[in-house]
């Protein structure tokens, strides 16, 4: 494997010379400068972190920190400093320094901290590599992930950016809706239009209809003037309807006659308008179960749903969960001003073993949250909030297992009771096959309680 290259700049040589032999027996590659000029000629090198002394003849620390971060934003810098100049230090963290060490060094600290913000530059690499493998294919920059579900999210919206194709996006609450729809409308060939939404659950029924159509003066008390609706705002662009589900009955009728005409009038008016619209929907329900309960009309599902897309929820694509905690913890590192970029091990199976039932929206608030409440520069076990610490759960719970399948012997036993262990009526009382219940009473051995079934295992 090749060796990790760490570079070294400090005007004292016997730092430099301290620094070079840790790192090299530690099997690191070394190259050291007594200035920042020179470690600035040589980035091409692709240094993997640099060790850079803050008080130095010439360039000042600081300012080398610039230019690094200007040819490479990720490299991780640890500050080496002097105890009068630790207030620089501080400049230096805001300005994206990894770390900083207060010399007289000690070992220990410095190998743990350069391992740290060498692992957190890998993840970042890698987050990175993702993104562009992803990117030759489509360029979706604000959908992060990389498991198959969200691979199948990307090939789906590829499909649809090009044509004019009506979609419903169909997903829990949090698993990133909005922003499948932006991706299509911005990626897509109507990206110089408008993007106009139009959040069905937010808008009481008996304003959607002039919210959505528009008015014409005087079309009732206190229509004082005209006012376009969101549909021919929307003209040459794309209009999303949210929470689609939530839209009222008589909006159904008139939206429904809308996308088969591709015109309407304002409410009030007579002339009839045409534009020319892609409509996106998304809801959070399964349409089809609003349509059978009678709240959504079957002919207008149709017509939404010419395209579904269904966004899978956070715990099927569970690949997706340390990158997506990773990109939001580099979102908030500058507003939470704390350089937190690594989770520890304990946390992280936390993470992964939740239920996540508000999806990527809970994810990166609960990241928020511990960033936050962190008071070391990781997000460990104690930052997480009680109740995912709680129903996070490691593995299928043996326990529950052993009950349901103990629910299951008793039913069992208890019709082959009240059947005399008559085979056809238990599976009839029971409601599953005959083979299935032969399986069933195999795997519970059943015969050790009633005998007479011997002869069902033995030739069934
Ligand atoms: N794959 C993802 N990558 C990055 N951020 C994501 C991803 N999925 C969701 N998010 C973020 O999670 C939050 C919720 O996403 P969004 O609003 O699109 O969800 P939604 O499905 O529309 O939810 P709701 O049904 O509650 O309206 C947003 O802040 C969004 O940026
Ligand atoms: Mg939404």
């Amino acid at each position: 494997m090749k060796k990790e290259l760490i570079f070294i700049v400090d005007d004292d040589i016997s730092i430099r010379r301290l620094l070079g032999h840790w790192l090299n027996k530690e099997g690191y590659g070394v190259l050291d400068f007594e200035n920042g000029e020179e470690c600035l000629r040589m980035m091409d090198k692709g240094p993997a972190a640099i060790c850079l002394d803050v008080m130095m003849p010439g360039l000042d620390g600081i300012e080398v920190l610039k230019r690094i971060k200007k040819i490479d934003n990720d490299v991780p810098v640890i500050m080496v400093t002097s105890k009068d100049s630790v207030d620089t230090v501080v400049e230096a963290i805001r300005d994206g320094a990894y770390d900083y060490m207060v010399k007289p060094l000690d070992k220990m600290r410095f190998m743990t901290t350069l391992r740290k913000g060498l692992e957190n530059y890998g993840l970042i690499a890698e987050l990175k590599r993702t993104r562009r493998e992803l990117k030759d294919k489509y360029i979706f920059e604000n959908i992060i992930g990389k498991s198959k579900g969200i691979q199948r999210l990307f090939e789906q919206i590829d499909k649809v950016l090009d044509t004019d194709i009506t979609v419903l996006i169909q997903g829990e609450t949090g698993t990133g809706k909005e922003l499948v729809a932006k991706a299509i409308h911005y990626n897509g060939s109507r990206r110089q239009g408008p993007f106009i939404d139009i959040n069905c659950g937010a808008i009481p029924e008996n304003l959607q209809e002039s919210e959505l159509f528009g008015f014409e003066k005087g079309a009732f008390t206190g229509a004082v003037r005209a006012k376009r609706g969101r549909i021919e705002m929307a003209h040459e662009g794309t209009l999303f309807l949210d929470e689609v589900s939530e839209m009222g009955m008589q909006t159904q009728v008139k939206f429904l006659r809308f996308l088969q005409e591709r015109s309407f009038e304002r409410i009030g008016g007579n002339k009839k308008i045409e534009v020319n619209v892609r409509v996106i929907s998304a809801t959070n329900r399964i349409l089809k179960d609003a349509v059978e309960e009678g709240e959504f009309r079957e002919d207008l599902f149709y017509r939404l749903a010419v395209y579904p897309i269904v966004v899978p929820p956070l715990r099927e694509r569970k690949d997706d969960i340390l990158i997506l905690a990773t990109h939001f913890m580099k979102k908030y590192q500058n507003e939470t001003l704390k350089k937190i970029n690594t989770i520890s091990h304990e946390a992280m199976e936390i993470l992964t073993n939740y239920r996540w039932p508000g999806n990527v929206r809970e994810l990166e608030n609960t990241i928020y949250r511990a960033m936050v409440s962190s008071d070391s520069d990781i997000i460990d076990r104690s930052c997480l909030p009680e109740n995912i610490r709680e129903e996070s759960v490691t593995e299928v719970d043996s326990q529950e297992i052993v009950q349901l399948s103990d629910i299951e012997k008793n039913a069992l036993v208890n019709a082959l009771k009240a059947t005399d262990c008559n085979i056809t009526r238990t599976a009839k009382a029971l409601n599953i096959g005959r083979n299935t219940l032969y399986r069933k009473i195999i795997r519970y051995q059943l015969n050790k309680i009633f005998p007479e079934l011997t002869r069902h295992i033995k030739d069934p």
